[in-house]
């Protein structure tokens, strides 16, 4: 591990690789593999991902740069099959598009013989672009509108995961009107509160999202699914929240939900023959961060369900598990270039980057941190302490707040660890920024997947007083 940090006087004008002062502080060069991609190395003194060199790749393609470790994602799709196959044959692993979604990331899923999960006709649209076959996608969301339904028993989904009685009437309408009949999913909440940010709770009572299970209203969900024409219900849905590291909550999930299923037999002599539990693993953003393994999620999972049911004297369902963070928030990291170095006597150190809260709206939205390096001195001990500002008229546009870093000089590449989750997918052109770049490394190749945004891009929908487009 490393040495605590303590705060150091910026040197001016030091070169970018130059040898260390010869008062730095002594420490030991920081140990940051639990939150970097798996191919991350330091070749050099620099940091090397996917056998690229992040320093190059920066100063080549420019800044910033979403740069994510292609292995490092076929290995967590795979991990994530292995381990739930594992445990039940009939096991459903879905990508949550959320997290980051591309057309090259879904060529890869499909590769990979995963299915995906979709929030959005948006969502829908690009996976259908990817060429992603329709029947591996579901669709959900609590607020899905009249086209984004059609959308979806057009393109011919596999399970459309109903949220509300409206949208169940909606649907129904639909598949009628198409003679088709639509398998669908209703998603309940279990009542669960996990702990996590308050944001990215779902399962508890009070939520936006699904059947609540306290008042009745998830057992009149099922029985319209099961008597409106047009739809053909095949199970329940649950997803109780995000980054959760306490199993724990699963478990008790899947108790009160399968307990539903139970209810449901005994008044409607339905069998639920499908069960999905959503997302939520949690993942390490800080190097004090133990997040359960994908192996010991695999097992509370499906052994939990296998063990309710068979308490209930229940058929084993099939399962499915929607991961978004942990397949894809470890593998990516975010490549800035260092512009301005702001010492504020006795306070803190600002050191700016050419990004922030347009490429990053974590921290500002859910205070979340994360560890940083400098990319060109990858091997030095981190002996400041500093915080990373972005570029943008806010104060809270910071990207971490009072974290350890190498010595800095403007120049440098700094690099944030654990990006590959909700920054691209939940990037804006905030005072008007394009948004940056999303490269594929692996085997020292480096592939542009998504190209930067021009300013071209943002005219693209603008329109003159006179209706005339402007580009
Ligand atoms: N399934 C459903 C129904 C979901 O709503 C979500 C995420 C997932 C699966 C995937 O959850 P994951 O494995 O990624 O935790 N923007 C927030 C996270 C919001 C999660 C929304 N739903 C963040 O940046 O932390």
């Amino acid at each position: 591990m490393w040495t605590r940090p303590r705060r150091a006087a910026r040197r001016e004008g030091q070169s970018m690789l130059a040898e260390p002062m010869p008062d730095e502080p002594k420490g030991e060069t920081p140990d940051l593999s639990a939150v970097l991609p798996m191919t991350a190395e330091v070749r050099g003194g620099r940091l090397f991902i996917g056998g690229v060199d992040m320093t190059d790749l920066a100063r080549e393609r420019g800044t910033a740069l979403y740069v994510m470790d292609e292995e490092h994602m076929r290995n967590q799709m795979r991990e994530y099959v292995r381990w739930t196959a594992y445990h039940w044959e009939d096991v459903e692993v879905l990508y949550a598009a959320k997290a980051f979604t591309s057309v090259a990331m879904l060529q890869i899923l499909d590769e990979e013989g995963l299915s995906l999960l979709t929030a959005s006709g948006g969502e829908l649209a690009v996976a259908l672009a990817a060429g992603f076959p329709a029947e591996r996608i579901y669709m959900h969301g609590n607020n899905k509108t009249p086209q984004e339904l059609e959308e979806a028993v057009d393109a011919g989904v596999h399970r459309i995961i109903a949220d509300s009685l409206e949208e169940l009437e909606r649907l129904s309408a639909i598949a009628v009107a198409r003679g088709v009949e639509q398998p669908v999913l209703v998603r309940v909440t279990p009542g669960i509160q996990p702990s996590t940010h308050s944001y990215i709770q779902t399962g508890q009572n009070d939520s936006k999202f699904g059947f609540g299970m306290n008042h009745g209203l998830a057992m009149e969900g099922v029985k319209r699914a099961l008597e409106l024409p047009g739809i053909a219900l095949k199970g329940l849905h649950m997803h109780i929240g995000s980054q959760i590291f306490a199993l724990q909550s699963y478990a008790k999930a899947i108790e009160v939900v399968v307990g539903f299923v139970e209810e449901i037999r005994r008044e409607t002599g339905y069998t639920v023959e499908e069960l999905d539990t959503g997302g939520g693993l949690g993942i390490a953003y800080g190097l004090p961060d133990e997040p359960s393994t994908i192996e010991q999620y695999g097992k509370v999972i499906v052994d939990g369900i296998k063990e309710e049911v068979e308490r209930h004297d229940l058929p084993v369902p099939k399962m499915m598990v929607e991961p978004g963070r942990s397949m894809v928030a470890n593998a990516g990291v975010t490549l800035y270039t260092v512009g301005t170095i702001k010492e504020v006597p006795e306070i803190r150190t600002y050191v700016a980057v050419d990004g922030g809260m347009t490429d990053n709206i974590r921290p500002a939205l859910y205070d979340a941190g994360y560890e940083c390096l400098i990319a060109n001195k990858a091997d030095r001990p981190r002996t400041e302490v500093v915080t990373i500002a972005g570029k943008h008229c806010e104060t809270g546009d910071l990207i971490a707040r009072d974290v350890e870093l190498q010595r800095v000089d403007v120049g440098d590449v700094l690099c944030v660890c654990a990006t590959g989750a909700y920054c691209r997918s939940m990037a804006s052109n905030y005072n008007s920024q394009v948004r940056p770049a999303v490269v594929f490394v692996r085997d020292g190749e480096a592939r542009t997947v998504v190209r930067r945004e021009t300013y071209d891009d943002l005219l693209s929908c603008e329109l003159r007083l006179d209706g005339t487009p402007v580009a």
